[in-house]
């Protein structure tokens, strides 16, 4: 049948989700698949009463797009789509919620506050300590996050988190080194270790700059990657998560490891992070794309 990949979209990772849109489709038509590109924007709901395709691969990331509301509209038509569905892509997005679950499941993440207000800076950071990671909490690619160090600081990154998103997460900073662990077809790919000389892994260190240092094998001893690998699968299990999927998450100076969040549509353009772990199982970029829209027909 036909597939058609769904990018761009209308969230601030409009541009990200153009690239891996792109690089989805010429993978797709390399493999001989009848694939052409659908640029998503405003409502969706005509193009599914006459769709000119019967499959979708999803390579929307953000609001609108990843966060399970495609996700019900091509449910409801019976459109067959690629990874998680309609509850687990709403609860991924919602980073503050998914930690209420990691710590609901007994899953290790930093502590938390939800922030509604500047008057809270002073009692978070006596609750939480310093430095504190200030996060909109349905952002991705690290759209709006911030660092901070005392009170006043914080006062100002709610500030702006709150033009992003009526939802601010305040988490306690891990200095890291960082991890990312790629699942696909529910099994954990080898880990990869990010380092960068920026504060943490901005969207400048994912996009723009090649000086971001990408470690594969990720460095850690053979127990301690399958003990980050176990955790991320867990971390995907209990968000319900389906077919592909990439956690992320930091490890501290006694070598604990901390869930940060889950992506259930990661980013697949040439800089990403899933097609370099599936290379290094094997895994062609080709291969792989045609192994997770292989999922959405079972
Ligand atoms: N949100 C970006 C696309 C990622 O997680 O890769
Ligand atoms: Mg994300």
């Amino acid at each position: 049948g036909r597939v058609a990949v769904f990018m761009g979209g209308d969230s601030a990772e409009r541009d990200v989700s153009l690239k891996s849109g792109r690089a989805v489709l010429s993978a797709l038509q390399t493999a001989g698949v009848d694939a052409h590109g659908v640029d998503v924007q405003g409502c969706l709901l005509r193009t599914v009463e006459a769709p000119d395709f019967d499959r979708v691969f999803i390579a929307l990331h953000g609001r609108g797009g990843e966060d399970g509301t495609i996700q019900a509209i091509l449910g409801q038509a019976d459109i067959p789509y690629t990874g998680s569905q309609v509850l687990a892509s709403a609860l991924a997005m919602d980073k503050l919620r998914t930690k209420y679950v990691f710590e609901g499941c007994g899953l290790p993440t930093p502590p938390f506050r939800a922030m509604t207000s500047e008057a809270e800076a002073a009692d978070v950071v006596s609750a939480l300590g310093v430095p504190l990671s200030v996060k909109p909490a349905h952002e991705g690619s690290s759209i709006g996050i911030r660092k901070v160090y005392n009170a006043a600081e914080l006062a100002e990154a709610y500030r702006g988190a709150a033009e992003l998103d009526d939802l601010v997460l305040v988490e306690k900073w891990v200095e890291g080194p960082e991890f990312t662990v790629s699942l696909l077809q529910d099994r954990a790919l080898p880990a990869i270790g990010l380092s960068t000389d920026h504060d943490f892994y901005d969207y400048d260190a994912k996009y723009l700059t090649d000086d971001t240092n990408y470690r594969i094998p990720c460095g850690l001893a053979p127990e301690d990657e399958l003990r980050l690998q176990q955790l991320a699968l867990e971390a995907f299990r209990v968000v319900g998560c389906r077919t592909w999927g990439r956690v992320d998450i930091m490890q501290d100076a006694d070598g604990e490891f901390w869930l940060l969040e889950v992506n259930t549509v990661p980013g697949m353009t040439d800089h990403s992070l899933v097609p370099m772990a599936a290379r290094a199982a094997g895994i062609s970029f080709e291969e792989l794309v045609v192994r997770i829209l292989r999922d959405t027909l079972t």
